[in-house]
């Protein structure tokens, strides 16, 4: 029982860091804040802000950015405190085994696959809309029975439709595409992303300079006609209206789905073992990307809600679908060319940080080395872990909705990020006096503060998404019982067996 809840020493976890097979250190702190707004900015602001605002907010979208962003800030500055602690791939994994012990760390790396490869999925659907948005205004268009996944969340009758299509083809190609830069290498990913980001940058601010002159106030009114909440009990309401199928309606519920658009700023971490100095850039990284984001979905929100009545608002492309209502059709063009490009560098952080957090898990014997952790000779990557994440994406985002594949990634995230929050809290107890570049400020306020705020739009999310959780995360312990627990390097040290690996058992002898 006590091994279940042994934990990684820190010295344990650093002394690994100067071992063999390790990444390439090339990423600055600009890399890393770019791979952070590459990571962030994509299908949430481009896609999932039609739904919430048609469907759970109004125009009081731009409040459920807001307080989507202050959950964020709360996890961001916990997640600055560890990165700079252990600045090694694994991320929140990592961090849950120096505090909480190796069944946390275990549910958690878990549960991070629902945060990048389901994301991952959700990403690749995305940018299919904008893909067919885009050749839709040069009347192109693919067969029908090759645009979508073959069944959906219909919001009036509250249940599951067939869609009467076969599954989604452009989400299937681009993740191919993706996987192939992917195994390639970081240091051209990281040149590729830069440029991409630049322009998806670039589009967003013109989505906000020139929507600005076609903003009617008259829009805003009523400004929350969902209510200013939205919280229900496994299918209860508790606080706001209730939707269709039983689903929470107003602000709050809007900020669990939009969460979605934040997701993202975490990935940074992931990179810590290849930044050339992490312990400062990788919190310059986190902090910076998310601020940077956090204002521009803001001023999106508002432009978006303001250029077209909330309930005119497209579902499946609903920005560069507000500037043909309004009459701009080569705006429209443009801004699905700036979301397609910005959707695709969300989609290449997120399918490189998910083997980066196999590969963290292999390493401690919790998945089997000789995959997870195989890093190609040539290009130093995890292309095992790459190809077999690609291949997971391209199903799920081929056949899943969209609306499924989003709350099932936020539920997901937002657990991930209580546990990172609740880490902190524990760390400073147990290790108080380990070095921490940067320190979370107002320490037990934030993390305090971030664990209720995630568990409130956890709580904001349609029912199901905790039943979906619950399985989840019950697989992943039948895994853990079968494999992880007799395999992990923890417990061969403590069996007394020989390992490959003598700096670890050193470093644990000391
Ligand atoms: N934040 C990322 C997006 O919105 C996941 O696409």
């Amino acid at each position: 029982m006590k091994n279940l809840f042994a934990t990684k020493p820190l010295k344990l976890l650093l002394e690994e860091m100067r071992g063999e097979n390790r990444l390439r250190r090339v990423l600055s702190a600009t890399h890393l804040t770019s791979l952070g707004v590459g990571a962030i900015i994509g299908t949430g602001i481009f896609v999932l802000t039609g739904v919430a605002a048609h469907d759970k907010t109004g125009p009081a979208l731009i409040l459920s950015f807001v307080v989507a962003g202050v959950v964020c800030v709360f996890a961001a500055l916990c997640y600055a405190e560890f990165a700079s602690m252990v600045p090694i791939a694994g991320s929140a994994y990592t961090y849950a085994y120096a505090t909480l012990g190796e069944l946390f760390a275990w549910i958690i790396g878990w549960d991070l696959i629902l945060e990048y490869t389901v994301a991952s999925a959700a990403v690749a659907h995305g940018w299919s809309h904008y893909f067919q948005d885009f050749i839709g205004s040069f009347g192109l268009a693919i067969p029908k029975v090759f645009t979508t996944a073959p069944f959906d969340f219909n919001p009036v009758l509250g249940r599951l439709m067939a869609t009467g299509t076969w599954f989604d083809l452009p989400a299937i190609v681009i993740t191919a595409i993706v996987a192939t830069i992917l195994v390639i290498g970081i240091r051209e990913s990281a040149r590729f992303n830069t440029m991409i980001v630049t322009f998806k940058v670039a589009i967003v601010l013109f989505v906000i300079v020139v929507g600005a002159f076609y903003v009617k106030p008259s829009n805003w009114v009523p400004f929350a006609p969902f209510g200013y909440t939205g919280v229900s009990f496994f299918g209860k309401t508790l606080l706001g209206r209730t939707g269709a199928g039983g689903q929470p309606l107003g602000v709050l519920a809007g900020a669990a789905m939009i969460f979605f658009a934040y997701i993202g700023f975490d990935s940074i971490s992931t990179h810590a073992e290849e930044a050339v100095n992490p312990q400062k850039d990788v919190p310059i990284g986190i902090i910076t990307s998310l601020l940077v984001c956090t204002a521009l979905y803001i001023a999106v929100s508002a432009v978006l809600t303001g250029m077209v009545p909330y309930n005119h608002i497209n579902i499946d492309a609903p920005v560069s679908d507000a500037f043909r209502q309004v009459g701009l059709p080569w705006a429209q063009s443009l801004i699905a060319l700036g979301a397609i490009a910005g959707i695709t560098s969300v989609l290449l952080v997120m399918m490189l940080s998910q083997p980066r957090i196999f590969l963290a898990m292999a390493r401690d014997g919790l998945l089997p080395e000789s995959f997870f952790g195989a890093v190609h000779k040539k290009f130093r990557t995890p292309y095992k872990s790459t190809i077999l994440t690609a291949a997971v994406v391209a199903t799920m985002s081929a056949l899943v909705p969209l609306r499924i594949l989003a709350e099932l990634v936020n539920i997901g995230t937002l657990l991930a990020f209580l546990i990172v929050c609740a880490a902190v809290l524990i760390m400073r107890k147990i290790n108080p006096d380990a070095p921490r570049p940067f320190r979370c400020p107002w320490v037990p306020v934030v993390p305090i503060a971030g664990v209720a705020t995630c568990l409130l739009l956890m709580f904001s999310l349609p029912a199901e998404n905790w039943a979906r959780l619950i399985i989840w995360l019950a697989i992943g312990l039948v895994i853990y019982f079968a494999y992880g627990r007799h395999h992990s390097v923890m417990a061969r040290l403590r069996r007394g067996e020989v390992l490959r690996r003598d700096d670890a058992a050193e470093a644990l002898a000391k």
